[in-house]
């Protein structure tokens, strides 16, 4: 049976692709509520009712366990749906544990990028509480780059203007890293490292998702050895331009830096 792997829209390719480097002999279906993105911009409510029919959805599918790609979706929904659905369900992780301590080591600060929904979530707010010892934390909400990206959008020029007018009133030398806190922002990854001081190390949470994918998978004996990486892309509104879409942003993240910035960027 595949692993499913859900998200507003094509930013949990992002996570998608860790697996795919993970688990050589799984396959996949990766499904998008096209239909609804952007959730970061959304009401609580809204969210809850948008992700609910797209994991009914999902589950019409044979899928052995399924991933919450999507980081607002997970501040939102994640305990109503395990509460709902009877297979295992993976959150998005947030990645602010390892980037506190890495900034701690370095004596410098940390800075978060998500949407609005995530960094306004109670369970965003209560994880930063209790990890945030020494008020090291701040955040950035960035919703425009969530449009960027649906757009794949990877001009240069366009970006970083964008970059730097939100990046302003920060002083980058006093921040060791940087969380990319929403599945969308792994795709600028290139651009930031190109932008910000180098000693800033940019971190996202897929690598801890996909470690507790697979250590959940180990426990309840679910791991397959005859997959063949197959993915099967999906969206809520049916538009086989954003499968093509979906397969292009796959394509976008395997290819790598320098085939992002001869085909994209400058
Ligand atoms: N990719 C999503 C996240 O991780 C959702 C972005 C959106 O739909 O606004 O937060």
């Amino acid at each position: 049976m595949r692993i499913g792997f859900f998200d507003s829209g094509i930013g949990g390719i992002s996570v998608l692709n860790e697996a795919i480097k993970h688990f050589p002999t799984e396959d996949f279906l990766y499904y998008a509520d096209k239909r609804n993105v952007p959730y970061g911009t959304k009401t609580k409510d809204e969210v809850n009712k948008h992700l609910q029919n797209a994991v009914e959805d999902i589950l019409k599918e044979e899928v052995k366990a399924l991933v919450i790609a999507c980081n607002s979706a997970t501040s939102i929904s994640i305990n109503e749906l395990r509460a709902i659905y009877n297979i295992p369900i993976i959150e998005m992780e947030s990645a602010a544990k390892p980037a506190i301590k890495l900034s701690s080591s370095m004596d410098k600060r940390v800075l978060v990028f998500a949407t609005d929904l995530t960094l306004k979530e109670l369970k965003y707010r209560k994880l930063i509480t209790m990890l945030d010892k020494h008020s090291i934390v701040d955040s950035l909400p960035l919703p425009e780059l969530v449009e960027l990206c649906e757009n794949l959008n990877f001009n240069w020029d366009e970006l970083s203007t964008y970059f730097r007018a939100k990046l302003e009133r920060f002083d980058l030398n006093q921040y060791g890293t940087i969380v990319l806190g929403c599945t969308h922002f792994p795709y600028y990854k290139p651009i930031l490292k190109e932008l910000l001081p180098s000693h800033i190390q940019l971190i996202d949470g897929s690598k801890g998702t996909i470690e507790r994918l697979s250590i959940l998978l180990k426990e309840k004996s679910l791991l397959s050895n005859n997959g063949t990486n197959n993915i099967s892309f999906q969206c809520s509104s049916g538009d086989k331009k954003y499968i093509i879409k979906m397969e292009n942003a796959l394509n976008i993240l395997q290819n790598g830096l320098n085939t992002l910035k001869r085909k994209y960027l400058k």
